[in-house]
């Protein structure tokens, strides 16, 4: 693992387009795996810089994000399908047919899973996975369980990721109760994964997740047996 501490977010978010794009020039067909949260909506600003000065083209990147609320559509402003279009890529020139989020208005929710893995298949799996963390652990929404979930699949999300996730909403009423996430195995299958953080709150469960047991009741645990693992931290 690859444990990177900065001092300030700016630097973080520097330090995670730098490696994003990174990959994009290493690899222009490259296929990215997105996250949504405030975590990311640094590093998707500097990104969305660099496009914009002509340093990097995603005219031939595919993008596949990690989860979506269930009973949310897309122009529903807090879909991570909405998130996605307006926080990263109506700002890049990528192809929108060419950015996958799950559909959580899909009438089979378990056909939409199984859908889902097929294409991360399909694309021939994912170069680089970007991930934030809950203060739960979670990862995607990969909730605290007792064993660690493989496949694309819908969670009920835990009362402490509601509470959190509800500075988003109107009222908490309004957060919905279950969401599609993919599962472990499409974020370990990752060629390589970049885990942002920031903030003095997010300080104790980083310690936990990278420097303590490996279990699924603190799902990011796992990712301390990924090959090529970058975490960014940032205090502030
Ligand atoms: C949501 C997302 C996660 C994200 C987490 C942390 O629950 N599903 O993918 O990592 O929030 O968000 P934040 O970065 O806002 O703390």
């Amino acid at each position: 693992m690859n444990f990177i501490k900065v001092n300030t977010y700016e630097e973080l978010s520097s330090r995670a387009a730098a490696i994003i794009c990174g990959q994009v020039a290493l690899k222009p067909k490259c296929v990215l795996g997105l996250a949504t949260g405030s975590s990311p909506l640094g590093t998707y600003e500097k990104i969305a810089e660099k496009n914009r000065a002509g340093e990097i083209d995603f005219s031939k990147v595919k993008t596949i994000n990690l989860d979506e609320y269930v009973g949310l559509s897309g122009d529903h402003e807090q879909s991570y399908r909405y998130f996605m279009n307006n926080n990263l890529f109506k700002h890049i020139n990528i192809d929108i047919d060419n950015t996958y989020v799950p559909n959580g208005c899909a009438t089979d929710i378990e056909a939409e899973c199984k859908a889902y893995d097929s294409l991360i298949e399909d694309l021939g799996g994912i170069d680089l996975q970007l991930l934030g963390i809950g203060y739960d652990g979670h990862i995607g929404f990969n909730e605290p369980d007792t064993y660690f979930e493989k496949a694309t699949h819908m969670v009920t999300l835990d009362s402490s990721t509601i509470e959190a996730n509800s500075r988003f909403f109107a009222s908490r009423n309004d957060v919905p109760v279950t969401a599609i996430t993919m599962g472990m195995g499409g974020i370990m299958s990752a060629k390589r994964v970049l885990l942002i953080a920031n903030g003095k709150g997010k300080r104790d469960i980083i310690e936990k997740a990278f420097f303590g047991p490996i279990t699924p009741a603190l799902p990011a645990s796992i990712l301390q047996l990924h090959p090529n693992l970058t975490v960014i931290y940032s205090e502030n």
